[in-house]
């Protein structure tokens, strides 16, 4: 009987995605909660033909070039700035992402981000923990209206778009910018494309839905800020290194904007001794913006089938870097 496949899996993941992959190849699975430590990975993937990796590992040349036999990198996550693509397309390595499952429960909480930020729900929720609720006052923990505010969306891809379509029910107005104009959306959605500029001087609320590249690396900076309305809030549920956090700060300080509301930061975890955590006007969350069950288990079945397909020398489903197979990118 021919080998079978060696994967390792980076993580305890959702039951019937183990059991795909246990049909078709040998599974190494790193059970803890918690990420594999870096020496355990480099040291377990020397003899795996797959990789089924969560955001939290980096893949890289380092990695790459102990796994010789490494034939599919199946990352479980929409992003995959943790791995680096054009090393893979160097030894033709497939890299397989989960697009379009998440984009709803992401979406979601971003909204959930942004009601909880305008309407300083967190606030009054230790307010009320602490035992300080003595009378109804009309100036108790005033925020800033939701509806009809103008939506700032930097990013229109799958998400950002789920986002503007949530905003519609609120009555707001939706502007973004983006790499590309997205005709189809503002068509649908009503929304607005604008330069970076207006989007930082018209948003009430600017939602950040691009991805991490060198690009967009701290593309939110002082600079841009600075640009912003003083009763602005900014939410991110993409990459935390799209935003400066020392410019974050000073800005939620100073009073530049209002408001932060963070499913992602950088450094990720944030630690719990960042300056970010003591201001009353920012609220982190522990990246979760996909964690429902229903999404994670799509999330994880997507990434076994990108795996196996990978291990099995087939095109993968979801492929980030179609040029491996050597004839021009996938359609989405
Ligand atoms: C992703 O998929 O990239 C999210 O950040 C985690 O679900």
């Amino acid at each position: 009987m021919a080998e079978r496949p060696r994967v390792l899996v980076t993580r305890q993941v959702h039951p019937d995605a183990i059991r795909r992959m246990a049909d078709v190849c040998e599974l190494d699975i790193w059970t803890e909660d918690r990420p594999i430590p870096r020496e355990e990975l480099l040291a377990r993937v020397v003899d795996k033909d797959g990789l089924y990796c969560m955001l939290t590992e980096r893949v890289d040349e380092e990695l790459l070039a102990r796994a010789p036999r490494l034939r599919v990198v199946s990352n479980m996550a929409v992003g995959y700035d943790n791995v680096d693509v054009a090393a893979c397309v160097r030894r033709g390595i497939p890299v397989g992402n989960t697009p379009g499952v998440l984009t709803d429960a992401t979406a979601d909480l971003a909204f959930a981000l942004i009601l909880a930020a305008a309407r300083r729900l967190v606030e009054a929720v230790d307010y009320v923990r602490a035992g300080r609720w003595q009378t109804w006052s009309p100036s108790l923990l005033l925020g800033h209206d939701v509806y009809g505010a103008t939506l700032g969306i930097l990013g229109m891809g799958r998400i950002g778009a789920a986002v503007a379509r949530r905003a519609t029910g609120f009555g707001m107005r939706v502007i973004y910018h983006s790499r590309r104009r997205h005709e189809e959306v503002e068509a649908a959605l009503g929304a607005t494309y604008v330069d970076l500029n207006t989007l930082l001087q018209e948003a009430d609320v600017l939602s950040i839905h691009t991805p991490l590249t060198p690009e967009t690396y701290h593309l939110i900076g002082e600079a841009e800020l600075r640009r912003m309305k003083p009763t602005a809030i900014l939410v991110n549920t993409a990459r935390g290194g799209v935003v400066d956090p020392k410019a974050l700060y000073r800005a939620l300080q100073e009073g530049w904007i209002a408001y932060a509301a963070l499913d992602v930061t950088e450094p990720e975890p944030i630690p719990p001794d960042d300056p970010l955590l003591t201001l009353p006007n920012c609220i982190v969350v522990p990246h979760i913006g996909s964690a429902t069950q229903a999404t994670r288990r799509r999330m994880a079945l997507i990434a076994a089938e990108n795996l196996i397909a990978g291990v099995q020398g087939k095109r993968l489903p979801y492929c980030v870097n179609p040029e491996v197979y050597g004839n021009g990118p996938d359609k989405e």
